[in-house]
Parts: structure tokens; C-alpha cells; sequence
């Protein structure tokens, strides 16, 4: 029989990701704000728990709001969406005994942080972050709940889908470079959902490249996996830049100590991310 999957924010890169590739091995439930959704949750407002089905074998939390610029702007609606109702939510789905996989990130640890296994206390710098760390602290009390830690994830239409169009068009491009990045591939994160959800993982763990790189190297190896030209990419400091930036990790990639946890190599992380670019254009 079909697992049953409660995916929560399933308008999101991640869920839709997952759902594309995997609506025919599990009975998917969605829920958004969308009206296309099964489910209606909108965290900003009191949740209606009635139409949850009875039924669910896990739930996946993919939904709150991840501009970290706009959590740091203005904290009220961000700590009701990310924070209060994300943890009465879960609450509420825990007390039916159905476990959550809930989907977390490198900003629970500071950006001077060097030491970032699952083992290690969380260090949160930026509401994004610290609504994350809140998050997971609240999930940790039921055993078989997992919190899946990812650095940046690369799905289609990202930045770097406009990067490729840039170059192919033989336009400069200007990236940072002074902020790190570990990139993933968007579909490896949807098969680690699938993974997690079959192998009934709990605890806290990590998908990560094992390395990283900065966002101006990024382009560089983009450039010559579509054999544009490196003098298209420019290289500038954040601190020269007009665009703000609030998570300057001094590593952007996460250290994989537990059995669930997966790290895969950088440059096989690019290597997904840049035949995926290439398919898609
Ligand atoms: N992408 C990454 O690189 C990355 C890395 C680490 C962790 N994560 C985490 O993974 C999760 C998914 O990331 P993503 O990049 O795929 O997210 P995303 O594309 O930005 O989508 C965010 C989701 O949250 C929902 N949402 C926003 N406000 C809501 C509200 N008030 N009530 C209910 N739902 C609301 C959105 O639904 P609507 O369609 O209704 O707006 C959407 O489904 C997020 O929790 C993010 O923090 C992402």
C-alpha cells in the first residue's frame, strides 16, 4: 500500500520538486494557500485542523516564509508564520502520532560558525534562523520526527538559471566574492525526501556538499561548463555591493556525522546542478 504524505507548503521549489518526481509511488496530500491545493493552511491565521485526514503516515514541512531580508524587516508576521503556528501545527500533528520531517537550514548556525554537525548547538544570528532552531527544539520532543538541514538549494528558475541565460547571450554577470555557497541539486533534495520517508529516519540531519565555494568560483565553473567566456564574470564584495547581505556563512556547507545524514562532493553536486541547467534550456 501507498504511503500517505501530508506535504505542507506544496507550492513551494522543494514540494513541487518532490511532488513532480514522486506523486505516483506515494498517495500525496497537498497543502498551500493555493486554492488548487487538497488542503487549505495559511500559518498567518488560526489553522482549521478538520480536514486533516486521519490517515497520514508522515508529513513533510516545506512552508513558511524564506526571504531572509523580509524576516529581518519586519519580525511580527514572520514569527507567526515561521514560529507560533509552524509549532501548533506540528504539535497538532504529533498528538495524532504522525511524525514530520521538517525542512531546516545552515542559518541555525552563525555565520563565523565553523563547527555545524548535527551534534553541535544550534547559534542562530538572523530571525530566519532563530525561527528554524525554535522550530526544531519543539520537534525534537517527539522521537520520530526528523529536521532535514540543507544549504542552498539550486531548482529551476534560480539564480543561476539567469546567470546561464547571461552568458549564453555573451552578458557580464557580477557575483560576490566574498559570500560562500554549497550548492544542491534540487531533485537530489526531492530523493532525499523519499529516502527519509522509506528508511522512517528521526533526529536531526544533514544533506550537504562537502565542500564549498564562493558565489564568483560558482559562476566561473557555470561559465566554463557552458564554455562562455570567464571575462564575462565580474567579481564584487558584498561590502561594495547595494544589495544587503544578511547570512554571510564563513562555511556554507554542513558536516555529516549521523547514519541518515548524506554529504555528496561538491564537485558532483555541480556537476547535477549544471546538466540539469543545460537540460532545462
Ligand atoms: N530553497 C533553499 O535553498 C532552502 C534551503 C534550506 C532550507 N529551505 C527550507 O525549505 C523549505 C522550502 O523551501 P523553498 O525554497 O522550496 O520555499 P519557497 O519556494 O520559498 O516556498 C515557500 C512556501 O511557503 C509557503 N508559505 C509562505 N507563507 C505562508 C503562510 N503564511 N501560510 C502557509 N504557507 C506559506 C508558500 O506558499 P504560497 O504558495 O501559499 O505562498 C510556499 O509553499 C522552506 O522552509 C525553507 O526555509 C530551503
Amino acid at each position: 500500500m501507498k504511503k500517505i504524505v501530508l506535504l505542507i507548503g506544496s507550492t513551494s521549489k522543494l514540494a513541487s520538486c518532490f511532488y513532480k518526481n514522486y506523486a505516483d509511488k506515494y498517495h500525496i496530500v497537498t497543502s498551500s494557500r493555493s486554492p488548487s491545493s487538497d488542503l487549505n493552511i495559511d500559518l498567518s491565521t488560526k489553522i482549521d485542523l478538520t480536514h486533516i485526514p486521519d490517515r497520514l503516515d508522515v508529513a513533510i514541512f516545506c512552508a513558511g516564509m524564506s526571504n531572509i531580508k523580509e524576516l529581518e524587516q519586519n519580525v511580527l508576521l514572520p514569527a507567526r508564520v515561521n514560529c507560533i503556528s509552524t509549532i501548533d501545527l506540528c504539535r497538532a500533528l504529533n498528538a495524532r502520532r504522525i511524525p514530520i520531517i521538517f525542512i531546516s537550514t545552515t542559518a541555525v548556525f552563525s555565520q563565523s560558525s565553523n563547527i555545524n554537525s548535527e551534534f553541535d548547538k544550534a547559534t542562530p544570528e538572523c530571525n530566519y534562523g532563530l525561527f528554524k532552531a525554535c522550530v526544531e527544539n519543539e520537534l525534537m520532543l517527539f522521537k520520530p520526527n526528523t529536521v532535514l538541514r540543507l544549504p542552498k538549494v539550486i531548482g529551476h528558475n534560480s539564480l543561476l538559471t539567469k546567470w546561464a541565460e547571461s552568458l549564453a547571450q555573451g552578458r557580464p554577470i557580477t557575483c560576490f566574492s566574498d559570500i560562500r555557497v554549497a550548492p544542491l541539486p534540487i531533485k537530489l533534495v526531492a530523493d532525499y525526501f523519499s529516502y527519509l520517508i522509506d528508511s522512517s529516519s528521526n533526529g536531526i540531519v544533514h544533506l550537504s556538499p562537502n565542500s564549498d565555494l564562493s558565489y564568483y568560483n560558482l559562476a566561473l565553473k557555470l561559465a566554463q561548463s557552458l564554455n562562455a567566456s570567464n571575462s564575462l564574470v565580474k567579481s564584487i564584495s558584498s561590502d561594495d555591493s547595494t544589495a544587503e547581505a544578511i547570512y554571510k556563512p564563513a562555511k556554507a556547507f554542513l558536516d555529516c556525522r549521523r547514519k541518515y545524514s548524506q554529504s555528496i562532493s561538491l564537485d558532483e553536486s555541480l556537476k547535477l546542478i549544471f546538466d540539469d541547467l543545460k537540460a532545462c534550456s
